[in-house]
Order: structure tokens, then C-alpha cells, then sequence
């Protein structure tokens, strides 16, 4: 987009800290940012993760690859330029969802580091938790729960990511889960011992 655009921001008067101040929003909200192959555990663990936090009291929301493509992002596919669009996408909506009060989990396989690193600067990387959930190719393809593995290996399913499109490996997650041994409950624990809530 090259034209010039008429758009002013218009600041609101409510601060982050009045809005933390009202009851069931006592906590700073941030970003955990899942990263991972496809069946590595992202949706499973981001959904009870958001499990946890509620039965916690403290107000937190998913954002889904496969569901936000069902709706906002129905238009995307697996291209590179359209992963990026739709990590863009997804990081706007996040902070939008943080500055709202809320602590987001984002589930995205994400593989490329240039776009995690747009998603931390549109996020702020102080509210930004990278989460690398780490299982192996070999691992999520015995798994392969969709069965997607098996029809991107037949060619069915073209740039299929660990297969016929890359996954560039987080180089300094904040935090890293192998999902290959560990519980769905300790792999919750274990993020929660991460974050200072
Ligand atoms: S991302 O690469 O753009 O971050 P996203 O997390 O939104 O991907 O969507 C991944 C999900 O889409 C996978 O879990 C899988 O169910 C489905 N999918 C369909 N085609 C592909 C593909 N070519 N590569 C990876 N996942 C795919």
C-alpha cells in the first residue's frame, strides 16, 4: 500500500493501569506466542493452558491457527507472503486483545523467524513470550492426528511445513516445551512456573 492516507490516531483517555484496576483484570497482561510443527501440541496445550488461567480467575483468550483461518483469515493460504500476512494479522489482534486486559495465547506454527520477529515488534517484546513447543518431525508425524502428514508425503497437500516447506527453529525462545514426553498437565505447569502472573 503506497497511497497517502487521512488517518490521525485518536487517543483514548482510559490508561492501562485504570483498566487492570477493574475487578477480574488484576494481573499484566502479555503475549504467549506458540510456536511449533503441526502436531507438536499447540492447540491442545494453548486450550488448557486457557483452562488453567480461568479456573484461576484470570481473564485470557485463544487465538487458533485453524480457527482464525475458519473466519478472519479465511483468504489466506500457505504461501510464504500469505503465512506473513497471517501472522500480521494475528499479532494486531493480539495486542489488541492485550490492551484490552486480556492475556493471549496465540497458536500458530509460525515457522518462519523473520515473522515471529515482526510479530514481537508489533506486540512489544516486553509483553512478548515466545514458546517453542518442541517435537520432533519424526514425532508429530507418527502422531499425525489430521492425517496431513501422510498427504503432504503423497503430494496431496503442496509447501506442507517439516515436509515441503521449512520451519526455521526459534534461535532464543523465552521458553521452550518438548511436548515429545512431557504431560498436557505438566507441559501447563510448566509455562505457568515460566510467567510471573
Ligand atoms: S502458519 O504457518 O501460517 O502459522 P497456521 O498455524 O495458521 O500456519 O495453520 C496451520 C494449520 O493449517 C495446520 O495445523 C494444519 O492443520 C493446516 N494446514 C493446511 N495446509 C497446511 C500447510 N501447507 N502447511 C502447514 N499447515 C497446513
Amino acid at each position: 500500500m503506497t497511497e497517502k492516507r487521512e488517518v490521525v490516531w485518536h487517543q483514548g483517555e482510559v490508561s492501562s493501569a485504570e483498566r487492570q484496576a477493574l475487578p477480574g483484570f488484576r494481573h499484566q497482561p502479555f503475549v504467549f506466542w506458540f510456536t511449533g510443527l503441526s502436531g507438536a501440541g499447540k492447540s491442545t496445550i494453548a486450550f488448557a493452558l486457557e483452562r488453567q488461567l480461568i479456573s484461576m480467575g484470570i481473564a485470557c483468550c485463544v487465538l487458533d491457527g485453524d480457527n482464525i483461518r475458519h473466519g478472519l483469515n479465511r483468504d489466506l493460504g500457505f504461501s510464504p507472503l500469505d503465512r506473513k500476512e497471517n501472522i500480521r494479522r494475528v499479532a494486531e489482534v493480539a495486542r489488541l486483545m492485550m490492551h484490552a486486559g486480556l492475556i493471549v495465547i496465540t497458536s500458530f506454527i509460525s515457522p518462519f523467524r523473520d515473522d515471529r520477529s515482526m510479530a514481537r515488534s508489533i506486540i512489544g517484546t516486553e509483553h512478548f513470550r515466545e514458546v517453542y513447543l518442541n517435537a520432533s518431525l519424526d514425532v508429530c508425524e507418527r502422531r499425525d492426528i489430521k492425517g496431513l502428514y501422510r498427504k503432504a508425503r503423497s503430494g496431496e497437500i503442496p509447501g506442507f511445513t517439516g515436509i515441503s516447506s521449512p520451519y526455521e527453529l526459534p534461535e532464543n525462545p523465552d521458553i521452550t516445551i518438548d511436548t515429545s514426553f512431557l504431560t498436557i498437565d505438566s507441559c501447563v505447569k510448566s509455562l505457568l512456573s515460566n510467567v510471573r502472573l
